[in-house]
């Protein structure tokens, strides 16, 4: 079919609240909302001021109520426990009621932070339903972060309750949570009063008397008990979801329930093309943005069914996973980071595992998180025969700022372009001064405020952060921190981001935060950490370490205890291997660390040298030792 997207688009330009006000229509209201967007509310306006609403009563119970009940809502596909599950969506109100009542047993009510860490299991989607369902607000820890990392959104959203698992599996390891917990909550300043954890057969976790609930014992009793949605405005906060920012300190994204709701229901169908019954599955963690969205939230506001998959693309057990996933629940629709085609096609290089299955009801594959690079689309396009689409987007907007709309007839696919921009997103490229480039020019990606429903509305605990990272530097417009252009027919390029963040195995990672950790080594004086090119993961951080004079400590050992700090402080998410010693850093006159160059050097890409440097000599330096430690590809540039 032709594309219907130039002329949605113009809809929305036209008249973007009664876009919004017609998409609002698919979601359940309790009270109608007084205005579509109310401009005198919130940092930028916010959406569907006045209205009442909930966000798990859109999830589970309307489907139920409208016959759904019997249909299955979640499958859960673990290869890595060796485990398989449906849970209907009559199974899972009842789970989320009586998980919901425990919580309120315990004093958890409306308004009150809840942290949720847990892999990918169903009782993940259980937590964050019964938490939307009685008003809490859920904080989602991604399972790969280290108790400093967990205690620093301890500290920040002060969560009444934690729900965690006893531990996560990864390939040939055991993820003992409860050590990052105990560790997190002896570190946090702020007091937790209730731990509800679901014990795991891999690996038992030990009740701290008075703090732990037994998540299975307590849900089990609770069955049948009946907990009301109870109505929230549809500006209060949902979810806060942590992000990587520039520093140590991450960014607490926060999320509102009615926005959020109209955004994920009119993307989910216009988007992925996703329709009711349908199975998606999204093949990425529910830490991240893409699994709060796509894997939770839209499948269930449109009552498809949504995978839950806990594996990894290769190794569990080998390269055909997601195409044994796909054939075994008839995905209609699949999405997943470039770097998970990568480590497929590293192992299976001519896709020969796809013949193994019968994926004939897979009608397309998304792909986001970090930038697809041509040669892994068209090599996925050509195994799987199926148009593969890449977009764009951030945990900040919480959907495609860009994409191929294939709900609305996919537009024509230019390789290495997520598309165009989203009804929404008004989307321009200027330069450092604000001024809008030529369609082509390299510049900073920004969005026309104000943002559209189900974007953040502001940082937890931090909006002058929120306006200060984002808003203020290009006034009336988002900074995005992308850097890209736009060709003559409105398609994007997102090329890179223009702070200090790096993307590793489509994971978002502050190399501030990585700085902050190896300054803290005794023996260090001073480092730099920036992100080089890797085949697989897209990028991996690398240290470069200036050791304080006189210290006389072998530099290997000081180097294997960087990453051993970044590994326990951040986490094994960090993919943090990479460290050495070197003299000194190269620096601007001024003091700058000159970063993006030690990156084009390490990359072997061509570099100037930078008119400021304080001294030139150590730009050779730093070449020759990446060079003799086989590290990036500054050998191949010599
Ligand atoms: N809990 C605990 N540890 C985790 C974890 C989790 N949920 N997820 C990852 N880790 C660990 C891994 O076990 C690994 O540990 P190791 O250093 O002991 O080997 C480390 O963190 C790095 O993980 P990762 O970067 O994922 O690398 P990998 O080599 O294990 O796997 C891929 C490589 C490509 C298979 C994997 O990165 C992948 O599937 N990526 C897809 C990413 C994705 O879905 N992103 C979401 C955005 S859409
Ligand atoms: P996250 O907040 O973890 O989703 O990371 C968002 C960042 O990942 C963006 O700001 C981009 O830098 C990058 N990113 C995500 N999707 C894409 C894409 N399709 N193309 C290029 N970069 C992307």
């Amino acid at each position: 079919m032709a594309s219907q997207y130039g002329d949605i688009y113009s809809n929305w330009q036209k008249n973007p609240e009664e876009f919004w006000h017609e998409a609002a229509q698919n979601v359940h209201w309790f009270k109608p909302y007084d205005k579509v967007f109310d401009a005198d509310q919130g940092v930028y306006g916010r959406w569907f001021t006045g209205g009442e609403t909930n966000t798990c009563y859109n999830a589970i119970d309307r489907h139920v109520e409208q016959g759904r009940g019997n249909q299955t809502a979640i499958i859960y596909d673990s290869p890595v426990t060796n485990q398989k599950r449906k849970i209907t969506y009559a199974q899972l109100l009842e789970e989320v009621e009586a998980l919901a009542a425990v919580m309120q047993d315990h004093g958890v009510v409306k308004g009150d932070r809840v942290l949720i860490y847990m892999p990918m299991i169903p009782e993940a989607a259980v937590s964050m339903m019964a938490c939307a369902r009685i008003g809490a607000i859920h904080s989602v820890v991604f399972g790969g972060f280290a108790a400093h990392e967990l205690a620093t959104r301890i500290d920040d959203a002060a969560p009444k309750m934690i729900i965690a698992a006893s531990c996560g599996v990864e390939p040939g390891r055991v993820v003992a949570y409860q050590d990052m917990l105990d560790k997190a909550i002896e570190m946090s300043r702020h007091k937790v009063q209730h731990c509800i954890v679901l014990q795991r057969p891999e690996k038992a976790h030990i009740p701290v008397e008075g703090r732990d609930i037994d998540y299975k014992q307590a849900v089990d009793a609770a069955r049948g008990r009946h907990v009301p949605c109870v109505p929230v405005l549809a500006t209060d906060g949902l979810y806060i979801l942590y992000t990587s920012g520039t520093t140590g300190e991450p960014k607490g994204v926060v999320r509102d329930h009615g926005g959020h709701m109209v955004a994920l229901t009119w993307s989910v169908g216009a988007v992925y093309s996703i329709k009711p019954g349908d199975v998606f599955w999204v093949a990425s963690d529910v830490g991240w943005v893409v699994g709060h969205s796509y894997i939770i939230y839209a499948p269930l506001f449109i009552g498809a069914t949504t995978v839950i998959y806990e594996g990894k693309p290769v190794g569990t057990p080998d390269a055909g996973a997601f195409w044994r996933v796909i054939s075994e629940y008839n995905v209609r629709i699949m999405f997943t980071a470039p770097t998970a085609l990568r480590a497929i096609k590293k192992e299976d290089p001519e896709g020969l595992l796809v013949k193994k299955y019968d994926l004939s009801k897979l009608e397309c594959m998304f792909l986001a998180g970090e930038r697809a690079d041509p040669d892994t689309v068209k090599w996925a396009e050509n195994i799987l025969n199926v148009p593969v689409i890449d977009h764009w987007w951030q945990t900040e907007t919480g959907w495609a700022i860009a994409a191929n709309p294939l709900g609305l007839g996919k537009m024509p696919t230019k390789y290495g372009s997520p598309t165009v921009g989203m009804p929404g997103y008004d989307i321009r490229v200027v330069d450092d001064g604000g001024h809008e480039v030529k369609r082509g020019e390299l510049g900073n990606v920004l969005i026309k405020l104000p943002l559209p429903p189900g974007c953040l509305v502001t940082l937890w605990n931090a909006e002058e952060r929120f306006r200060k990272s984002y808003l203020d530097e290009f006034e009336g417009y988002y900074k995005t921190s992308d850097a890209g252009y736009m060709d003559e027919d409105n398609y994007v390029y997102i090329m890179s981001r223009t702070d200090d963040i790096i993307n590793v195995a489509g994971h978002r990672l502050s190399t501030g935060a990585m700085e902050e950790i190896i300054s803290g080594h005794p023996d260090v004086a001073e480092c730099a950490v920036v992100g080089i090119a890797d085949t697989l993961k897209g990028q991996v951080p690398c240290g470069f370490l200036v050791l304080k004079a006189n210290v006389d400590r072998p530099e290997s050992v000081i180097e294997a205890e960087c990453i051993e700090r970044v590994r326990s402080e951040i986490g094994p998410v960090a993919s943090f291997r990479l460290a050495l010693v070197i003299k000194r850093l190269p620096k601007t006159r001024s003091g700058k660390i000159l970063r993006s160059t030690i990156q084009k050097i390490a990359d072997g890409e061509p570099w100037r040298m930078p008119g400021t440097i304080d001294d030139p000599a150590i730009l050779d330096e730093i070449t020759d030792a990446l060079r003799d430690r086989k590290i990036g590809n500054a050998c191949q540039a010599a």
